[in-house]
C-alpha cells in the first residue's frame, strides 16, 4: 500500500492485492480518494462515455478503464462513494497465466514500467509520485 497527501488535502492511496499461494487468480487494485465524493444521483452515470461534471472533461477516463479491464483484462471495476467523504475504486482482474507474465516477457532483472496517462495535472502529481 502506499499512500499520498492529495494537494487539497486528504490522501490518494493505491494498494494492491494479490492471491497468494503458488498461482494466485485474481489481483486487485484499489484507489482511494479522500475528495469530494460523488453525488447520489450521478453515480448511475460513472462508466458511462461522455458523462462529466468538469468543465474540460471528456467524461471518458473510466468509461475507457472499465472497457480496459472488463474486455482486455475479463475483470471487474466497482466504485464506493459518498459524497463530502471519498471514493474508494477497486478494480479485480483475473492473473496473467505463467507463458504471459511480465517475468516471462521482461526477463528476471527486468523492472516492470507502468505508463500513466492523465490529463490533470493534480493526479498526475499524486500518481507520479508513488
Ligand atoms: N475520484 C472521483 N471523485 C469524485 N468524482 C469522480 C471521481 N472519478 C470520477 N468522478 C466523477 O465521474 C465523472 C466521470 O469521470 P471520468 O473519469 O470518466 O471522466 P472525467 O474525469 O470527467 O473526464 P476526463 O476523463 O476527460 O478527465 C467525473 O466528471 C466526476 O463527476
Ligand atoms: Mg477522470
Amino acid at each position: 500500500m502506499v499512500s499520498r497527501p492529495c494537494p487539497k488535502g486528504g490522501e490518494f492511496i493505491i494498494e494492491t492485492v494479490s492471491e497468494t499461494g503458488p498461482s494466485p487468480s485474481a489481483i486487485e487494485i484499489l484507489f482511494v480518494d479522500h475528495g469530494t465524493g460523488l453525488k447520489e444521483e450521478d453515480k448511475k452515470y460513472l462508466f458511462s462515455p461522455f458523462f462529466t461534471t468538469k468543465l474540460r472533461g471528456t467524461g471518458l477516463g473510466l468509461a475507457i478503464c472499465r472497457k480496459i479491464i472488463s474486455e482486455r483484462h475479463k475483470g471487474k471495476i466497482y466504485v464506493e462513494s459518498e459524497e463530502g467523504k471519498g471514493d474508494d475504486c477497486q478494480s479485480r482482474t483475473p492473473s496473467a497465466s505463467p507463458s504471459r507474465s511480465l517475468s516471462g516477457v521482461m526477463g528476471p532483472m527486468s523492472t516492470p514500467t507502468i505508463l500513466v496517462v492523465d490529463d490533470e495535472p493534480n493526479s498526475l502529481f499524486a500518481i507520479c509520485s508513488f
